[in-house]
Formats: structure tokens, sequence, C-alpha cells
């Protein structure tokens, strides 16, 4: 028996039907699709609609097709992390709303926030979980309702983001492959740049804080962009170099979708071909902890056993890192 190593042997995205479009947003403030196609490379985004729909909402679906399309028995799960900046309530935990909708009777669950970064922060921690040989499957859901934090009067935020559920199921393996090493990463000085002001216990919700839109995504996005450009890359770089990874020998980079331009700085600095990099940005827009998810789900039928897959994120507080993974399965 060699080394227990924690593998993605299923995933599964869910995205919501309406779609916001370029066309439409230039309807609501004063943008074009020639601004935000250059600028971001984002061509539409989905919305979650409907009284009463939250994260959970994106959720509950993509748990339910993972559990079918892997003939996972809910009862089977030991545990779901829940990676989310939009939980449907402060408390309880979403992750507890999404297992008792799923049937997941024996699972213990708990909500995880880093921001963008999330779902590496996600993923790395049910690693461990599984690594120490006492859990055998573990469902990391990133989800988030990004239209319900933000403001659609704001051309500077209102274009970049959108809604989507996902779910990843991660079992041991000691078939050398699954997740080799990660590396993550937070400065909270970061704050400045990237938050949410009120709702928190500092600044409990308020009339005040309502009529000063205080509840929405605060975002200096040209300081943003400069960290993450630097940091996305820098620790995409490191990964690959302290496991030996030569830029041919990536099947895939999967990045943050949080702007094209980003996303093409970190190729070039890894020195990889476009070809090498999952991007779907143009289609779902910064879906926050959904964003490298959907890109596997979608690109999982051209994945094989043994590719080396790298996934890189950005994001609020600051948080950034990097999982190296060899992929643990074909898909046909
Ligand atoms: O995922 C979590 C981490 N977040 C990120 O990684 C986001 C990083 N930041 C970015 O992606 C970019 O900074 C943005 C996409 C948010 C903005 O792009 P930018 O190229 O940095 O634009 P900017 O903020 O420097 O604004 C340039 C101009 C400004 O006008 P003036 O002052 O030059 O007249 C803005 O007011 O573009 C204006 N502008 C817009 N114009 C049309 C800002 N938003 C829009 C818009 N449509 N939607």
């Amino acid at each position: 028996m060699g080394v227990i190593k924690a593998a993605i042997t299923g995933i599964n995205g869910w995205v919501p039907e309406y779609v916001l479009t370029n066309e439409e947003l230039a309807t609501m403030v004063d943008t074009s699709d020639e601004w935000i196609t250059t600028r971001t490379g984002i061509k539409g985004r989905r919305i979650l609609r409907g009284n009463g729909s939250g994260t959970s909402s994106l959720g509950v679906p993509a748990v339910k097709g993972l559990l079918e399309k892997t003939a996972t028995d809910p009862l089977d799960v030991d545990m779901l992390i829940c990676a989310t900046v939009t939980p449907d309530m402060q408390f309880p935990a979403t992750s507890n709303i999404i297992s008792a909708k799923t049937g997941l009777k024996n699972a213990w669950s708990y909500d995880l926030n880093a921001a963008c970064s999330s779902y590496i922060y996600a993923l790395t921690t049910a690693a461990q979980f599984i690594e120490t040989g006492k859990y055998k499957k573990i469902i990391v859901v990133g989800a988030d309702k990004m239209s319900s934090i933000v403001d659609y009067t704001d051309r500077a935020t209102c274009v970049i983001f959108g809604d989507a559920g996902t779910a990843t199921l991660l079992e041991p393996t000691n078939d050398g492959v699954g997740i080799m090493d990660t590396i993550l990463r937070t400065d909270g000085n970061g704050m400045a740049h990237l938050h949410q002001k009120a709702g928190g216990s500092v600044k409990p919700a308020t009339h005040q804080t309502v009529d000063a839109k205080e509840h929405f995504i605060y975002q200096e996005g040209q300081a943003v962009f400069k960290f993450a450009v630097t940091n996305m890359a820098d620790v995409s770089v490191e990964i690959m170099e302290k496991n030996n990874i030569k830029p041919e020998e990536l099947a895939y980079l999967v990045p943050h979708q949080a702007n094209l331009r980003i996303i093409e700085a970190t190729a070039r600095r890894m020195g990889i071909e476009k070809e090498q990099v999952m991007i779907n940005i143009q289609r779902y827009g910064n879906t926050t902890s959904a964003t490298i998810p959907l890109c596997l789900w979608e690109w999982e039928d051209k994945l094989k056993k043994g590719d080396n897959i790298i996934l890189s994120a950005f994001g609020g507080g600051f948080t950034w890192g990097a999982v190296y993974l060899k992929w643990a399965y074909d898909s046909n």
C-alpha cells in the first residue's frame, strides 16, 4: 500500500438558464460590448432568478448530478465542504442546507470562504482529510450567487460577475495520481482593495448601510489587477518548478476566470500555449468559487488519466495559490 493521495473522481457543474449579455448590460449602465470584451474577455454570464433561491439552489443540482453520474450513494458521503462567499444566510452554513437537500445523512459539513480562491482552499482542505485515511468520499461544492452582492448600477463591477454551482468528488487513491502538491497564500492587507463593507459583525445591516450600498462588492479594479497578475503567475510558475514540470509536460492550466488578460499573462509567464489553458470566462464571467471546477467539468471529456494539471487562483483577502494534480480517470 503506497501513500494515499486524494483524487478527483467526479466533477459536475450547474448553471442557471438566464444569460445576461453585454448588450443587455449596456441598457442598464454606461458600458458597451466592446469595452467589456476587450477589458475582460466576457460576453455573457448566467444569473439565478427567482425569489427564495440562493447559493444552495446552485449547489443542490450540482451535487445531485454528481451523485448520479458517479453512481454514489448519498449515504456513503463522509463530508461536504461548500466553498462560497455568498452563503444562503450568515448561519447555518450553506453546506448543511445542501447536504440536507441531497440526502447526505451521514456527512458532516461546513462552509469555507477564501473569496475567489475558495475552491483551491477547499480542495486542499478536503485532500488532507482523505490523506489521513479517515475519510473515503468528500464532496467539495464551489458555488456562488454573485448577483446577490453585485450593484447593477456600478459599471465597474456589474459586468464581471455571474452565478454558478459545481460539485467535485474526492476519493483516496494509491495509483500515483491525484493531488500532488498545493501552495496557498494569504495577505490580509489586500482587504483595502476588495471587500464587502457591511453585513458582518463590524458593521451590521442598518438603513444607512443599505442606502450607502455597502452590502455590495467594493473593488479597486486596477489595484486588484496588479496583485492578481503578479501573484497568480508567480505561484503558478513556483508550483511548476517545484514539481519539475516543463511547459510541454503540462496538459492544462485551469486558472480562476477573473479577467482574460490576467489568464493570458499567467500562461505567458508559465511558457505554455493557448491550447493548454482552460478558458470559459466568455460564457460565464467570474463565478468566484465556481470558475475552476466549471472549467474542469466542461473539459472533463478531454482529460486522460495521468494528465498534469495546475489549478491557479487569486482573490479577495488577498488569497491566492496553486494546486498541482494528476488527473485520475479517463472519461470515455
Ligand atoms: O476575482 C477576484 C479578483 N478580481 C480581479 O482579479 C479583478 C481584477 N481587475 C480587473 O479585472 C480590471 O481592473 C477591471 C475589469 C475590473 C477593470 O478594467 P481596467 O482595465 O482596470 O479598467 P479601469 O478600472 O482602469 O477603468 C478604465 C476606464 C475608467 O474610465 P476613465 O477614468 O479612464 O475615464 C472607468 O471608469 O474604464 C471605465 N470603466 C468602464 N467603461 C465602460 C470601468 N468600467 C467600465 C465599463 N464600461 N463596464
